[in-house]
């Protein structure tokens, strides 16, 4: 019996490669970057099965071309690259990798906290300028975590995980949803059911940990930042779109107009670019350095 064909878009990891090897027959990009589009419409024309990451979108042109495809295989948590109706309606699988990931995505939540918070990245930018001198007591002076108040957006496996960490800072963890967590869930993460709003207002903290659908596509807003206290902090490791970029650099140059200081965590390379291009205007500048990406 013939093996059936896969294309992978990434060349993925060796136990993976491994486990594929011995029933399909694999295609892998393989060269640097993501394939161009027209690269993953090519290749996976004769292939019945579809391995791919979060930056490829699994939508009615892909499998208009892909006949064959019976399943397609996101290596992600989320799967806001997938139109799920469209492969329902084709009869083609769509799977993603819930859970393996919530350790490691509430570590590097908490990461980016620390390190607005503590103002790493200008720390370390200073001490590779050669420019540092000496200790002074008001130098880089940041904010602390300890005993301040957390607000998670999206309590789910990740949200929780984030939330379990706050002990240990003696936070007052605080959560919306769209669903309440149980009970129990509350009781044993000390954590507080509040609507958005409300959290808006109290958060020193905010973590984001929504998926990226239709009702969370710029769920952070003008509005949203306006309700935030002036000092909060955002993080957004959940998806980039889910945070409006150009309502949140209104927000922070307003807040510097006022001469605020500000600080956040964003996702993706728009952001990159976005205050890169707005810290050669000299709006921004002393806020890129409290500014943090993820992948
Ligand atoms: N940065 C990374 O490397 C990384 C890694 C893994 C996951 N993620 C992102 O994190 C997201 C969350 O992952 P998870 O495993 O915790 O998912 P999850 O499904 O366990 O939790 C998501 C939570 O968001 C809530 N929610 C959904 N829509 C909402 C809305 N409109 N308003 C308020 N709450 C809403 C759900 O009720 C749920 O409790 C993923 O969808 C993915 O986009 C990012």
């Amino acid at each position: 019996m013939p093996r059936p064909k896969v294309f992978a878009t990434h060349s993925l990891f060796d136990a993976a490669r491994q486990i594929l090897q011995e029933s399909c027959e694999v295609e892998y990009w393989a060269k640097p970057g993501r394939p161009p589009r027209e690269e993953v419409l090519r290749r996976v024309k004769d292939k019945e099965g579809l391995i791919c990451l979060l930056t490829e979108k699994v939508n009615e042109e892909l499998l208009s071309v892909a006949p064959k495809l019976l399943i397609a295989a996101n290596v992600a948590v989320g799967f806001d690259n997938i139109d799920v109706a469209a492969c329902t309606k084709r009869g083609v699988a769509a799977t993603n990798t819930p859970g393996v990931l919530d350790e490691t995505t509430a570590d590097f939540a908490w990461t980016l906290m620390m390190a607005v918070a503590r103002r790493l990245s200008e720390g370390e930018a200073l001490a590779r300028s050669g420019n540092w001198k000496n200790w002074d007591l008001d130098q880089l002076v940041g904010t602390d975590v300890w005993g301040k108040t957390l607000g998670i957006v999206g309590f789910g496996r990740i949200g929780r995980a984030v939330a379990r960490r706050a002990s240990g800072f003696q936070m007052k963890v605080i959560y919306t949803d769209a669903v309440r967590a149980p009970e129990e869930v509350e009781k044993e993460l000390k954590a507080e059911f509040l609507d958005m709003n409300t959290l808006l207002g109290e958060s020193d903290f905010i973590s984001v940990h929504v998926p990226l659908l239709r009702e969370t596509r710029g769920l952070f807003d003008a509005a949203k930042f306006a309700r935030m206290k002036p000092t909060a902090f955002l993080i957004n490791t959940s998806r980039g779109p889910v945070v409006n970029e150009a309502a949140l650099v209104a927000a922070l140059e307003a807040k510097m107009h006022r001469g605020g200081k500000c600080g956040g965590a964003f996702r993706g390379e728009t952001s990159a670019e976005h205050f890169e291009s707005r810290s050669s205007e000299g709006h921004v500048t002393s806020t890129r350095a409290n500014l943090s990406c993820s992948n």
